[in-house]
């Protein structure tokens, strides 16, 4: 933290998520304390705003700047299968028993710019599901879900991913899938026939289908334990019986009130069924 900037009371950061609350609608009262004040804090510096009263009248009188504030505030970051060994798991244990429906929705709740959705999307293709699956991948950032629905990641990460698709289990040849052009790695249309991209917000929206298996992956993490109870119960009302839960690797239904609900497929890979 630069010498100039003092460190945000609590009252601060409560004023200014109240402003946020009254102006645009987006409650983030209930995100962890903590990780929002470093955030906030490097927000005002990066803007070179000298106080919290400099950041509360940028935030009511520049709706652009909201935007960056959102992308902040909420922590976009993601990869192609990351954490490669949950990939490897739900590939050896819950895709068999999806196997046995007809047709099989998945929801990818807080998705960011999409790499974890085409990561899953690969996997089901070569699993020969990817036909029988819809796949609805939200997030609260409108700017991240235009990356996602493109489906053009940076041609440079494109060796990590390739690591990551191995480890994970992929059957196939990971460079078949996109197209590269220039510096951008274009992926393959085919994967992204079964993909509806829209925004819902965890916090305030409701359920709007049911799923057999929910991806809400490096989310609740940035949570307080009231509002990871609030969203797990969102999911168990979004599942279908028997359906699949992934969160991750920093998560857990800890704060769950209705916990034994589920049984824990791998606590490694933080998947879990909903079995009452
Ligand atoms: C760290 S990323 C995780 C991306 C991906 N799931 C992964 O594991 O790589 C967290 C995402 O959650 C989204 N998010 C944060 N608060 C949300 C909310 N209230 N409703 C929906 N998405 C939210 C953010 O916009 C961000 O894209």
């Amino acid at each position: 933290m630069s010498r100039e900037h003092k460190e945000i009371s609590q009252e601060d950061l409560s004023a200014v998520l109240e402003l946020v609350q009254k102006r645009y609608g987006f409650d983030f009262t209930q995100y962890a304390r903590s990780s929002m004040k470093r955030r906030m804090q490097r927000i005002m510096e990066n803007f070179g705003l000298p106080s919290v009263f400099e950041l509360k009248h940028k935030l009511l009188n520049d709706e652009l700047f909201f935007e960056v504030f959102v992308e902040e505030i909420t922590v976009n970051v993601t990869e192609m299968f990351r954490d490669p060994f949950f990939y490897k798991e739900l590939r050896e244990k819950v895709i068999p028993q999806l196997e046995s429906y007809p047709s099989v929705k998945i929801w990818h709740a807080g998705c960011s710019s999409g790499e974890e959705v085409y990561s899953l999307a690969i996997m089901l293709h070569e699993c020969g599901l990817l036909e029988r699956s819809r796949i609805y991948a939200t997030d609260i950032n409108s700017q991240v879900l235009n990356r996602a629905r493109a489906g053009i990641f940076d041609l440079r990460h494109m060796k990590d991913y390739t690591l990551n698709y191995i480890a994970a289990g992929g059957t196939g040849n990971f460079s078949d899938y996109y197209t590269a052009k220039y510096d951008q790695a274009i992926f393959k249309k085919e994967l992204k026939e079964p993909m509806i991209f829209s925004i819902h917000n965890l916090v305030a929206d409701k359920s709007f289908n049911e799923f057999n298996l929910i991806l809400c992956r490096n989310v609740l993490i940035y949570f307080n334990e009231h509002l990871q109870n609030q969203v797990i119960s969102l999911f168990s009302e979004s599942l279908c019986p028997f359906g699949y839960l992934a969160l991750g690797s920093k998560e857990s239904l800890l704060f769950y009130h209705d916990r034994d609900r589920y049984e824990t497929i791998s606590r490694m890979s933080k998947l879990f069924k909903l079995v009452r």
